[in-house]
This record gives structure tokens, sequence and C-alpha cells, in this order.
């Protein structure tokens, strides 16, 4: 029997919204092990998008168990995983049992819109109850201004507090369980936490910094959860999780393959891939091509109240009460969703890479647009009433045109947030990093940059999204001296080098398409059947 060597090792597990994955990095963010496997999606209405947070948390420990087998597999102990941060999808809302550990009801997805009915009852009671700021209510505009101002958000089917109200008013179990003071609410991260530290008994109730800055509960300035604002919701305090920073040892792993190791960062994948791009400086900003895609722009210790239709959101907070990082965030719904549907639902591909393939057959889109608002529009247009639309379609049309536009559809929206990143941040971006699945394809990259009008750069290693879980978790306990107050200490870390794609469409041509795109944008809102 060979022995197998210690090393010294992080881990990431990666709960995103179609796979998770456990992967092993070195100091270098070098990958040594991994392991990644989808789960269920579940549609059951037009518009709808649940989990089954029982198959997630299934599904995260075999990922934990292959990626470690493998690590053995090229001779290394399991034991020189020294610590493990978590990342995971963000706003997707859970309930669960504090008498059984069991989920309640299957999890409300981020980009499940069903919800609309509960975010008209809550603009309602903006407008005529109000919400008391500093001692008194506003209503009306100054009610939606007020909002803004203490949680960074708009009411939107997007975030966790609307889902969870949909859930308390139709689910009996869950209104029950709220009644009996049974209920335990948590977004992805902190249902993984409780069952990682304590199986059905139930560990940890805790919620990172991150994630709970995405469900309308928590308050940006003092980052704690907000009476007003659980009032507002008709919420009972003890259905939350504790508040945790994004790096500290918040509790150790019982059971299982890493059974004693420390779990040391959360944070919720959006900002996890700007951590892992290491924008940890006002100024820098990174989007992330997966189902959706989301741009996040460092606001460094500010707090920038956007009035152009992004978000203002905790990037991170690096310990107990350390001084937190804010972002700007500009949230697409539908990115490598739509190529999925391409190729799952319209059989148009057999593959995403054939997306690539298609779109570049045809030297541009045939005057098609893809206005890709499948759950309606997120930032920076808030509409969940518009409807998806494919316009300018012809006999002359063929899959190529359409493959093409969905790349563009992409493109067009990235150019929408960071037009409104330029007036609320005053900088004009001339570079935007980019990671995620989409972002393989040099077609996309290049569409990105022709649309766009700047560079794009992709470094060669993409998972930043785990990447900066474990940079967390890692400076939690020093490991490899990482600090990530300190830049400086991760210098050694993803040095792989980058490819840049530069814009190559002549300026009228690319002014012509954004023109034709704002239009189609404008007639896909207000649709209803
Ligand atoms: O806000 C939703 C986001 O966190 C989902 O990310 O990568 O799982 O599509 P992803």
């Amino acid at each position: 029997m060979t022995t197998l060597k210690q090393g010294e090792f992080v881990g990431s597990l990666d709960c995103g919204t179609t796979s998770s994955r456990f992967i092993i990095f070195d100091k270098h963010a070098d990958i040594v092990a991994q392991k990644q496997l989808e789960f269920p999606q579940y549609y059951p209405e037009p518009g709808w998008h649940e989990h089954d947070a029982e198959e997630i948390m299934d599904v995260c420990n075999t990922c934990i168990d292959e990626a470690c087998k493998d690590l053995e597999t090229a001779g290394w102990s399991k034991d020189s995983v020294k610590v493990i941060g978590i990342t995971n999808q963000r706003e997707t809302a859970v309930a669960w049992s504090r008498k059984t550990g069991k989920p309640l009801c299957r999890a409300i997805v981020w980009d499940d819109s069903r919800t609309k009915n509960v975010v008209a009852h809550y603009e309602h009671k903006l407008a005529t109850t109000g919400l008391e700021l500093d001692g008194s209510f506003r209503k009306g505009d100054e009610g939606i201004k007020a909002l803004r101002k203490v949680t960074g958000l708009p009411i939107s089917t997007y975030f966790s507090a609307i889902k969870l109200r949909w859930m308390i008013n139709h689910h009996e179990e869950v209104r029950n369980a709220h009644e009996e003071d049974d209920l335990l609410f948590g977004t992805v991260e902190s249902w993984i936490v409780y069952r990682l530290t304590g199986g059905l008994e139930g560990g940890l109730h805790i919620s990172d910094v991150t994630n709970a800055s995405r469900t309308l509960l928590l308050n940006l300035h003092t980052l704690k959860w907000d009476k007003t604002l659980l009032d507002f919701f008709d919420l009972r305090p003890s259905i939350l999780p504790k508040i945790a920073s994004s790096s500290e040892v918040y509790g150790h792993i019982k059971g299982g393959t890493l059974a004693g190791v420390p779990i040391g960062g959360l944070v919720g994948d959006q900002q996890g891939a700007l951590v892992g791009n290491k924008c940890l400086k006002q100024g820098e900003a990174k989007c992330t091509y997966g189902t959706g895609a989301f741009l996040l722009f460092c606001t460094g210790p500010d707090i920038v109240e956007s009035q152009h239709g992004l978000l203002s959101t905790v990037a991170y907070q690096d310990g107990p009460g350390s001084k937190p990082f804010y972002a700007l965030e500009g949230s697409i719904a539908v990115a490598g969703s739509a190529i999925k549907w391409l190729r799952d639902s319209m059989y148009m591909v057999t593959s995403a890479d054939q997306v690539n393939t298609l779109a570049a057959s045809v030297p541009n889109t045939g005057g098609v647009y893809f206005v890709t608002a499948f759950s309606g529009l997120l930032a920076p247009y808030w509409d969940p009433g518009a409807a998806g639309l494919l316009i300018g379609l012809s006999s002359y049309t063929t899959p190529a045109h359409i493959a093409r536009a969905t790349l563009e559809a992409n493109a067009f929206q990235t150019r929408a947030i960071l037009e409104s990143m330029k007036l609320d941040s005053k900088t004009d971006l001339k570079h935007l990093k980019v990671d995620g699945g989409m972002t393989n394809g040099d077609k996309v990259m290049e569409i990105l940059a022709d649309i766009g009008g700047f560079d794009v750069i992709r470094p060669e290693m993409r998972e930043s999204t785990a990447l900066g879980s474990a940079l967390l978790a890692g400076s939690a306990i020093r490991l490899f001296g990482w600090d990530i107050s300190k830049p400086e200490t991760l210098a050694e870390v993803n040095t792989r080098g980058n490819k840049t794609f530069n814009p190559n469409m002549p300026e009228t041509d690319r002014e012509k398409r954004w023109q034709g795109w704002q239009r189609a944008v404008e007639r896909s809102r207000g649709w209803e059947e």
C-alpha cells in the first residue's frame, strides 16, 4: 500500500443553479482535484423554477466524496484539505423545519417569477402604508427610495423575502411552521452549512453578509436584519439565520469524508467571482456568465446608491467586525440558460459549443434581435412584465442567425448595465474581466467586445467563483499567508495569464445595432397574454 503524501490545500464547494462542484486548489490556485454534478431542475409552470434542497445536499456530498477520492488517486491524503469555503446561487429561498431538519417545500429559485402578485402587494403597501425610516413613514416614491437606501434593492421577484412570503402564503406546511416557530429560512449556503455541521439534527443556522444582502431584509449600513423590514414583510425574526462575515471559522464539518475540517468562507457566487478575479479595489469589475450573467463593480468601503437601475450590495466582509466592501451590481436573468434553451427545448444544437460554431458561420444576425426575457428583465430595466421576443425574422433567417442573436442578447444586456455603471460611478470601464461557463467560446467573447466597445479579458483559469470562496476560507486561517485585506498576499495566486478580445466592429455599426436592441426591448415590455 502506498503512503499518501500530506499537503496543504483549500476546498471550495460551489453550489450553482444547475450544478454543484467541489474543487480542491493548491496555493497557486491550480486545481488538484474536482468533481461537478448536475441536479434536477423543476419547472412546474411557466415562469416557475424549483429545486429540491435534499437533492442539492446529496449532490454536494457526492462531489466532496468524489473529489477527495481523486485527490487520493493523485497521491495526496484527504487530510491535506485544511479548510473549505462555500459559494452559492444567491436569493434562492429554502424553508425547512427546525424539528426535523427537512425542507418544508421545494426551494424557489432566484430566477423564478411566480411572485409577481407578492411584488404588487408590497409595492402597494409601500405606496400606501410606507416604510419607516429614521422615525417617520415614507410613502410612494419616498417609500421606494427608503427601501433602496436601507437594502440597496428594489422590490422584485428576484429577492428572497418575496419568495419566502409566497411560500408562507401558499404552502400550508410553511405557514404552520411560521406560526408555530418551527420554520427556518435560509439561502443555499445557509442550508448547506446547517446540514454539513449538524446533519438532520441541525447544525449552525447562519448566513453570510453577501447572501443576506440579497434578501430585502438586511440593512446594508448596519449589516443586521432590520426590524422595520421584518415588520414590513410580516416575518418572525426567529426564522432568520445569524449573520456572519464572509471569512471566519464558523464551525466544522460533522461526519463524512471531510469530518472535522473547518468551514472558513461563505460568499454568494457572484461576490465570490469578484474576489476570485481579485477585484478587491474600488473601480474593478467582473462579469460572470453562467445561467444568468452578473456584473459587479467594486465600490470599496462606500455604498453607492444607484440612480440608474443597479443594485447596491455587499461585496465581502473579510472577518467579523471588519469594514465591509460594497459593489454595484447589474444582473441579467438569462445568459447561458438561453443557450441551454436552444439546445434542450429548440433542438437547434446538440451541445453548447455548437452555438458558437453556428453563430460564427454567419457575419451578422440578418437583422434578428432576441430579447431573452424568459422571466421578465432584470437590470437595468426591472420589468417583470417583459416577455421573450424574437424580432426581425424573415424567410432569410436561419438557426445560425438566431444563435448569433442569442449571443448578441447577452452582449447588449451587458452594455446596458455598463452604461448605467458609467453614470452611477462616473467611471468609464475600458475593460471587463469575464468568467463562467459561457465564456469558453471565442465567438461569444468577440461578439461581447464588438457590441460592448470595450476590451474583454478572459483568464485562463476561470473557476473564479470557487476560487473566491477558497481565498476567503484560506484567509480565515491565514493558509499560505493569504489575507484578503492585503491583496499583495495573493500575488502568487492564479498567475496563469489572460486572453484579451478587442472590439473590431466599426463604431457606426455598433451604434446602429445598439439602437435596434433598444427598440426591440421596448417592444418586449408590457406583454400580457
Ligand atoms: O443571483 C443569482 C446567481 O447567484 C446565480 O448564479 O452562476 O448559479 O447562475 P449562477
